[in-house]
């Protein structure tokens, strides 16, 4: 728990003061705001959300709830996504910086030229990408729903897929098809390797492996399990086994230990960080709320083109 102080402050008024918690509680209300928070937030953060869950779930979440405001705890396309999907709402990135190296791999003008050089093929984009990407694409996916998306395509359509090239990789290993791949990654995923997943499994030998479809080829085929972060954290409560190696960004550890007390998890790289979702503080939420900042929305022209790739997304996902 955090105490917020004022230099001014005397004696007489600590009883009266308030913890970060609770303003954060009583600005929520005064603004009609919900938060949002992605499972690799930081503890706190996540405690603190209304919501948590994997990058599937918080578009669906947005796209359904009551509020004139979002809190986004997340990256930068998450807000984007929530805004394409409710431009009705304000919605709030509580630090602006918080972006997301993957999607910035590739860009509308490069998109284009890919198309170009391949006019019949349809662009299948992962949610880690721009607005004005998934503006350029034909159905967006995220990690949840990725194969499903792909398999809903005529096999007789050539498909391009960008900018993860680890998740199209893994969707055409599920698919059988082949596609034409962009060279995107996910830094902290590509940090995990194929030795930190035999170590661990030397270690915990009863341990069932699980990991990101963000993950590299190698560190896929020594796990038993490819799954989005949400399928883990469900995975997990079905299964019969106790111990867990977690191939993916360690603030799903939070969760999965909290939902899962009798159960024991070991991060397969402790290192497995990603310094962008760990921008989000609750100083930076209460401040988000106070000031109403900082707000990201995505033009009307871009939204309408962008949304019809989500739209095609959400319908595949009940
Ligand atoms: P999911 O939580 O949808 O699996 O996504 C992982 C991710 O990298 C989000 O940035
Ligand atoms: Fe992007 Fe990877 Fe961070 Fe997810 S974990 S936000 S893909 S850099």
């Amino acid at each position: 728990m955090i105490l917020i102080f004022r230099f001014s402050e005397s004696r007489k008024t600590m009883n009266i003061k308030e913890t970060i918690e609770e303003k954060i509680m009583k600005l929520k209300r005064q603004r009609r705001a919900v938060i949002l928070a992605h499972n690799y937030q930081a503890d706190e953060v996540q405690e603190m959300a209304d919501f948590t869950g994997d990058s599937l779930e918080l578009s669906q979440r947005a796209a359904k709830i009551e509020a004139d405001v979002i809190v986004f705890c997340g990256v930068h396309f998450m807000a984007e996504t929530a805004s394409i999907l409710c431009p009705e709402k304000i919605i709030l990135l509580p630090d602006k910086t918080s972006g997301c190296p993957m999607a910035d791999m590739i860009n509308a003008d490069q998109l284009r030229e890919l198309k170009a050089k391949h006019p019949d093929a349809l662009v299948v984009c992962y949610v880690n990408s721009t607005a004005e990407v998934k503006a350029e694409s034909d159905y967006c996916c995220t990690s949840a729903n990725a194969v499903a998306v792909v398999r809903s395509i005529p096999e007789d359509r050539q498909i391009i897929f960008v900018p993860d090239k680890f998740l199209g990789q893994h969707v055409m290993s599920q698919t059988g098809r082949s596609m034409i791949l962009w060279p995107g990654y996910c830094p902290t995923h590509a940090r995990i390797s194929e030795e930190d997943i035999l170590r661990e499994k030397q270690s915990h030998p009863g341990a069932l492996v699980m990991v990101h479809p963000e993950c590299t080829n190698p560190v896929r085929a020594a796990a038993d399990q490819v799954l989005s972060t949400g399928q883990m954290c469900r995975f997990v409560r079905n299964s019969p086994v106790e111990e867990f190696i977690v191939g993916t960004e360690l603030g799903i550890m939070y969760r999965l230990k909290k939902e899962n007390p009798g159960k024991r998890f070991y991060p397969a790289k402790e290192s497995a960080v990603c310094p962008n979702m760990k921008k989000i503080t609750l100083e930076k939420i209460l401040w988000s709320l106070e000031d109403m900042e900082y707000e990201v929305r995505v033009s009307d022209q871009v939204r309408e083109r962008a949304k019809l790739a989500l739209d095609r997304m959400m319908a595949l996902s009940v």
